[in-house]
């Protein structure tokens, strides 16, 4: 058959923070050959699936993944040599059974997400189709706004801001390429503030400025100003998100809190869900991610209450595009949404099933880069192909993060007028 797999190597790669991850080469019987590369995160969730690392002190301070790229040479190569590319769910099921553990700790879920995006690159190459299209079908259409994270702090930052993301969302905006310009001359805009200022104007892991701030509310206050000064309507053309990982200054990963990196010290979840409150009524805040820690259900739930008819409130830690714990929220009105990472579950099905699971219960899913990123673009065909209208990458600076927003720009583009942006 022609798009039957011929071959699959693997290759120790660096990522956009120098750490090693995987190249997934991928040839097929009719000569098509694809590679995928995989992203990894630092503010991880507990349950997320398996990272396999080398552990090896002698090489990338234990950070290797050669085990990982083993793994995919001499296990899952042979076992998937002579499967048909296009049948993605007994790709991914072969790839989840010949682990056999839950969270993919034997072959590595960077191994196995390697190669199970590998898989749909190559089978829609082979059809002449691009991602989206083989993913979502002939009416993908709705191209997703781009939350741009343009002021880092927590994990992804050494600053004063605890809040690990503050998003400017153009909600406004006519078409994808016209809300990028938004969020992109926003950006700039808040460089010249910050350097004014004379603030820090160097940039954290997702590319966003990472200034030492008097306040986390500052963050807010300056972006809101940034937007304002590049000619924009705060609430209108422009609003807020906020991506807190809270788990990252949790004492207890439940209801303790330690805001850390700012200096105000012990908050419990009702603190927390009180300051979202008093900037809820002062800030154009449309989407709160991880407003708590991943073992504070109750807390979610309190929030959710309280804001979630008002904002979308998003799970990322606490639900790990895992449909077990999204199930659960659903059952509990834990959240409204769920952020969704491929490499949190490890296949691209697996990842399907989370989003759709979201979907046929009102929810929202917020589609996710990771904080270590490649130049692979996989990610905004998948955003495109699920239809589910927003998408996180990062920021106007770093190439691994405009690799997905350019990819954007062509598929509009390429759907030429017949392409769809809105929020919501
Ligand atoms: P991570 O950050 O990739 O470091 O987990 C992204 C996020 O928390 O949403
Ligand atoms: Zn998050």
């Amino acid at each position: 058959m022609k798009t039957s797999i011929k071959n699959i190597k693997a290759l120790e790669i660096l990522d956009s923070r120098g750490n090693p991850t995987l190249r997934v080469f991928m040839e097929l019987e009719d000569g098509t050959k694809v590679k995928s590369s995989v992203p990894s995160g630092a503010s991880t969730g507990e349950y997320e699936a398996y990272e396999l690392r080398d552990g090896d002190k002698n090489r990338y301070n234990g950070k290797g993944v050669l085990r990982a790229v083993e793994n995919v040479n001499e296990i899952i190569a042979p076992a998937l040599k002579g499967m048909d590319a296009t049948n993605q769910l007994k790709i991914d099921k072969t790839l989840i059974e010949l682990d056999g553990t839950k969270n993919k700790s034997k072959l590595g879920a960077n191994a196995i997400l390697g190669v199970s995006m590998a898989a749909v690159r190559a089978a829609a190459a082979s059809h002449n189709l691009e991602i989206y299209q083989y993913l979502g079908g002939s009416e993908a259409n709705r191209i997703p706004v781009p939350c741009m994270n343009i002021l880092n702090g927590g994990e992804h930052a050494d600053n004063s801001v605890d809040f690990q993301e503050f998003m400017a969302v153009p909600i406004g905006a006519p078409s994808f390429k016209e809300g990028l310009r938004y969020v992109a001359e926003t950006f700039h805009t808040l460089k010249n503030i910050l350097k004014n200022k004379g603030l820090a104007t160097s940039v954290g892991d997702e590319g966003g400025f990472a200034p030492n701030l008097k306040s986390n509310e500052e963050a807010i206050e300056i972006i809101i100003e940034a937007i304002e000064k590049a000619g924009y309507k705060p609430g209108e053309d422009i609003a807020i998100a906020i991506d807190s990982a809270a788990t990252s200054f949790s004492v207890n990963k439940k209801d303790k809190y330690n805001l850390k990196w700012s200096g105000i010290g012990e908050m419990n979840s009702d603190d927390l869900i009180n300051l979202a409150g008093e900037w809820l009524k002062k800030y154009p805040i449309v989407l709160w991610e991880d407003p708590l820690a991943e073992e504070d259900w109750e807390g979610f739930k309190k929030f959710t209450a309280e804001f979630g008819d008002k904002i979308e409130v998003v799970g990322d830690d606490i639900f790990v595009t895992n449909t077990e714990f999204i199930s659960r929220g659903i059952k509990e009105h834990t959240a409204n949404a769920s952020l969704i990472k491929l490499n949190q579950i490890g296949t691209v099905t697996e990842t399907i099933e989370a989003v759709r699971l979201c979907l046929e219960h009102g929810w929202r899913a917020f589609i996710s880069h990771r904080s270590g990123e490649t130049c692979d673009d996989f990610l905004a065909d998948f955003a495109v192909a699920m239809g589910t209208g927003h998408l996180k990458s990062g920021s106007a600076s770093r190439s691994e993060r405009l690799a997905k927003y350019n990819r954007l720009l062509e598929i509009e583009d390429e759907l030429k007028g017949n392409s769809k942006y809105y929020w919501k």
